[in-house]
């Protein structure tokens, strides 16, 4: 239908179409790497972990492992031929054991056997000695014990210290902030399978298809070319597929290349809870001087973090928490300074939002507790610190150009009708026995662009067949997230035709090499672009024949509705493509797109990381039953600017769903380890996830109608993928209001989540003795 009247074209960037997947998806078809099919002599896996969280190892005795039935092969560190490291920045993360065990349920051995039953009875049969350490659990032991991943990192502008000294008003506090599972429904899955010549092919979910090839080259000795891996989709990912989706993989590849079969892995979710990274815990101190509008005059936060066992992709996480401790207000004077503690834990990893979270909920609870203390409301504590001309500078010397944070607060306070529901809210606390609301906005603002500058950058392959068909081939991984049909559209746009003559193929190392992550939410502003490139490369050349053809200018050609229109003429694309094979003009072009102006000096921690900001806020309605501790989300408006959508319905979903994966963080998802290390929630009947019933019964979802990317992005859109959960801190900041009403107006300590203990333990701190 998009294709019908050359003359009137029809965009397919921007429209709201549904996710290229989701007929398959609701229908049980799309099918998921566990989905294929299984050749006879598939060899299925489990490892055999550590039962300690840190220890020698003094022996290994498998010999009844290998005498358990089904079992085809047992390996352990000693059996791998090359570098035994699944680490994406340092080979500390090693694929088995050696000699020593760092967090509990570390992979030692690894079976390979004929079923997956067998597989995992055998992994039960290893007879290990271990010679047992005390481990170090939380921040505050490896605190004590200075166990550290690097020494800790320091941002500043301006003096702190003097600014403190001087300040009119001065306080200082705490907050703890958990972890999460990313409990993505489909867990870690992968499939390696021998080709010729020692080459192997492997399927993964993974986010980062480039990563597991090369740690598998290095693994087996082998080139890059002669490892491949392919994706066609993850079932969820949330950043826990970013780095760790690749011990499964290698997993597999080592029994492919030891045995010449093929190797499945598919963890359980119980293992896959138990040995795999999370959010980082955080526990955020801060001292800051403000004067008596709450305005900040100095202020200094001191960042701790859970890292886990290795090094994994912590330093970013932890550089990122530090850029987003700003969130959207300006620090005359600002130190800010983070300790990355090493622990004998799971080595926590990326998840959505990457650091920024934990930094925003810190300094969105400075201005809770500067409100509280001044006795003001929040809102007009927030805006007196909001970046703005002439205080625009960022605590790592980066000027905000594109600050639109004012605006959208202001347009949602009143679409929310904020502060009327304020007034109705003190009245209710003011008459009911023993339920309490509380009303909060926050805003967002998060750094676009991967901090580790030389990631950002993608290609793309776009294939014209001489039918007029496309396939679309990027860098980029689908997850859920709808990037396929976002890029899709772009490369439809390009041939002015409708997205369905588009194919997106699985995304694969031999089509596109050498890609980054699809994370930092820059997916489709970098695979976007770079299939935009491409596809307009190809354009180009159609446009060359079309005019030379047509007797005009190439660049009086345009391609509309389905046609390709030069002069009088206007072709069918599919007839054109004929023409165009016919006449000998390529129809493939690959495309590359790297992120301008961006560089950061890390030793100094100045520069320009991040390309540009994304920005939302959101009001969050809530009630407590200051009986049992028991909390709901009444109501949440959010409003979000997406720059220029290149397909709200997509966008829509991604707020929605980053909202609620930010509740159920700062709400009801709590990670519980034991004193010996071992993590005691790793199953859904112990760590709650949010369900429908708890998505807000009133929930009021808005695109900015006045975004739009002051930087060249792709059709000026703005990343999307996690800014949005940052939109639940209102959730806890309008807690903090309700325990706060509960009391005589005090700032309680409400940690994070904020489970009924938490609130209950909260309410007992501020309440007046009866
Ligand atoms: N949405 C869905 N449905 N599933 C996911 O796994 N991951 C999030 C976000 N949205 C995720 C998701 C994370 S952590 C990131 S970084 C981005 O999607 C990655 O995709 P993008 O760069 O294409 O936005
Ligand atoms: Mo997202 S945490 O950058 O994978």
């Amino acid at each position: 239908m998009a294709e019908a009247d050359p003359r009137r074209p029809t965009r397919q960037v921007a429209r709201a179409l549904a996710h290229d997947s989701a007929a398959l998806h609701v229908s049980g078809t799309a099918t998921y790497t566990d989905d294929t099919p299984e050749p006879g002599d598939m060899l299925h896996l489990a490892f055999g972990g550590s039962a300690h969280a840190r220890a020698k190892i003094l022996s290994v005795d498998l010999d009844a492992v290998r005498a358990a039935p089904g079992v085809v092969g047992v390996y352990t560190a000693a059996d791998i031929p090359g570098r035994n490291s699944v680490g994406p920045v340092f080979a500390d993360d090693l694929l088995l054991a050696d000699g020593e065990v760092i967090s509990h349920g570390q992979p030692i051995f690894l079976v390979a056997a004929t079923s997956v039953r067998a597989a995992r009875a055998a992994a039960k049969l290893g007879r290990i000695d271990y010679a047992v350490e005390p481990p170090l659990v939380t921040i505050a032991q490896a605190r004590a014990a200075g166990s550290v991943l690097e020494k800790a990192q320091r941002m500043a502008r301006g003096d702190a210290d003097a600014a403190l000294a001087t300040a009119p008003h001065r306080i200082a506090g705490s907050i703890e902030i958990g972890g999460q599972d990313h409990f993505y429904l489909e867990g870690q899955v992968s499939i390696a399978t021998p080709r010729e010549s020692g080459a192997v092919h492997i399927l993964a979910s993974t986010q980062h298809p480039s990563e597991i090839q090369h740690l598998v080259a290095h693994m087996l000795h082998l080139t890059h070319a002669d490892v491949t891996v392919e994706v066609r989709r993850m079932g969820g990912a949330f950043g826990g597929k970013e780095s760790q989706a690749a011990l499964f993989a290698a997993a597999c590849a080592l029994v492919a290349a030891k045995t010449g079969r093929p190797a499945k892995y598919r963890v359980d979710r119980d293992e896959d809870m138990a040995i795999t990274g999370k959010r980082h815990d955080f526990v955020v101190d801060y001292d800051v001087g403000f004067d008596g509008d709450g305005r900040i005059a100095g202020i200094r936060l001191d960042l701790a973090s859970r890292c886990g066992a290795t090094v994994d992709l912590s330093l970013a996480i932890n550089d990122r928490a530090m850029f987003h401790a700003d969130n959207c207000y300006h620090f005359p004077a600002v130190e800010i300074v983070s300790h990355r503690f090493r622990t004998h834990t799971v080595s926590n990893t990326a998840f959505r939002g990457f650091g920024g979270p934990q930094g925003m909920v810190a300094i969105e609870r400075v201005m809770d507790h500067i409100a509280a203390t001044l006795g003001a409301d929040p809102l007009a504590v927030r805006r007196a610190n909001l970046y703005g001309p002439e205080r625009d500078v960022t605590p790592y010397h980066m000027i905000v150009e594109d600050n639109v944070a004012p605006e959208i607060i202001d347009e949602l306070a009143a679409s929310s009708n904020y502060e009327a529901r304020r007034a109705a809210i003190a009245e209710f606390n003011a008459s009911h026995p023993y339920l309490r609301r509380g009303i909060a906005l926050t805003p967002v603002k998060f750094g676009i662009s991967f901090t580790t500058t030389h990631l950002n950058q993608a290609g793309a392959l776009v294939h014209v067949y001489a039918d007029g068909s496309i396939l679309l081939n990027h860098g980029g991984t689908e997850m859920g997230q709808g990037l396929f049909v976002k890029v899709a559209q772009v490369v439809a746009d390009v041939f002015g035709v409708s997205v369905d003559r588009v194919r997106t193929s699985a995304t694969v190392t031999d089509k596109v090499p050498n890609t980054s992550a699809t994370a930092a939410s820059s997916g489709a502003d970098l695979n976007g672009m770079a299939a935009f490139n491409a596809a307009t490369a190809i354009r180009d050349r159609l446009a060359a024949l079309a005019a030379a053809r047509a007797g005009v200018a190439a660049e009086d050609v345009t391609f509309e509705g389905g046609h390709v229109v030069a002069g009088t003429e206007a072709t069918p694309f599919d007839d054109f493509c004929r023409i165009a094979h016919l006449a000998r003009v390529s129809l493939s072009s690959a495309g590359f797109y790297a992120t301008p102006k961006i560089g950061y000096d890390r030793a100094n921690h100045r520069g320009r990381p991040f390309y540009y900001f994304a920005y939302g806020a959101a009001v969050a309605e809530v009630a407590i039953d200051t009986l049992t501790g028991e909390s709901r989300v009444l109501r949440a408006d959010i409003l979000h600017d997406v720059g220029k959508s290149l397909n709200p319905a997509i966008d829509l979903g991604q707020i929605e769903g980053g909202f609620v994966q930010g509740m159920g963080w700062l709400t009801t998802e709590e990670l519980v380890f034991a004193d010996d290390g071992r993590l005691l929630t790793h199953a859904p009947s112990t760590y709650k996830i949010p369900c429908a019933s708890d998505r807000p019964p009133v929930i009021n979802i808005a695109l900015w109608a006045g975004g739009r990317n002051v930087e060249e992005t792709i059709h000026r859109s703005k990343a999307v993928g996690e800014p949005p959960l940052m939109l639940a801190i209102s959730v806890l900041s309008a807690l903090t209001e309700a325990v706060k009403a509960a009391g005589d107006g005090a700032m309680p300590r409400l940690d994070a989540p904020a489970t009924p203990e938490r609130i209950l333990a909260a309410i007992a701190s501020v309440k007046p003795q009866a």
